[in-house]
């Protein structure tokens, strides 16, 4: 199984309020929001750096700013639109794609329904953020249509993974590296992460 878990304590510690069935929906986007940011400051940390000179108010010096092109951070729709503030507040240049892909709760196939992408997505570093992978084929469908557009470079961060989820997206896309806060128990009869969080999207929007 190939995934990083980032277990750094201000996301663990995060991360047991967002999970907890009492948290409301304010609270719970305000969390995400941190984790995101938080979770995007250690997947970013072997970007690429180039040498410019800067004029300080003493002198000028030799200093460092990302090279080349920038990020794109991809939510899947809806739940991962709760990530993409935390990675835009700390890189805004980053620019922002959508897909729209949903499981179907009979059999939880993905549906695709949306796709918008950055015109150079191909020279980009791709974020794909939901926050959740559980069975895996939301993850699997959403990668496959950012390859189509010629992305090559593509990470997937997520919340809560389950290890099907992680060996499903590992077994289609061995070159996507997973980042997430924790790798849960499975998945119960509905296809819901054990103990996870629930449904991501109602939580965030409060549509239940
Ligand atoms: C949730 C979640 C993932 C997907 C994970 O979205 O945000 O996209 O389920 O499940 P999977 O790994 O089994 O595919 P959902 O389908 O509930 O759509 P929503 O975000 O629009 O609520
Ligand atoms: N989607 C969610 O929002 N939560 C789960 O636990 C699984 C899929």
């Amino acid at each position: 199984m190939q995934v990083r878990v980032i277990d750094h304590p201000l996301i663990q510690h995060k991360l047991s309020f967002i999970r907890d069935v009492n948290t409301g929906a304010k609270e719970f986007r305000e969390l995400l929001e941190e984790i995101a940011m938080l979770m995007a400051y250690e997947i970013t940390r072997n970007l690429t750096l180039e040498e410019i000179e800067v004029r300080t108010p003493v002198t000028t010096c030799k200093s460092k700013v990302l090279a080349g092109k920038k990020l794109a951070v991809v939510p899947i729709l809806r739940a991962g639109l709760g990530m993409v503030s935390g990675v835009t507040k700390i890189i805004p240049a980053a620019r922002v794609g959508h897909i729209g892909v949903y499981r179907n709760p009979e059999n939880l196939q993905p549906v695709e329904y949306y796709c918008k992408l950055p015109s150079d997505i191909a020279e980009r570093e791709i974020v794909v953020v939901d926050p959740m992978l559980a069975t895996g084929g939301s993850a699997v469908a959403a990668i496959d249509m950012i390859k189509r557009s010629g992305a090559k470079n593509i990470k997937l961060m997520c919340l809560v993974a389950a290890p099907q989820g992680v060996l499903v997206v590992n077994d289609h896309h061995p070159d996507v590296e997973i980042y997430t806060a924790s790798v849960d128990e499975g998945l119960n009869e509905h296809g819901y992460i054990v103990p996870g969080l629930g449904d991501a999207g109602d939580r965030i929007f409060g549509t239940k």
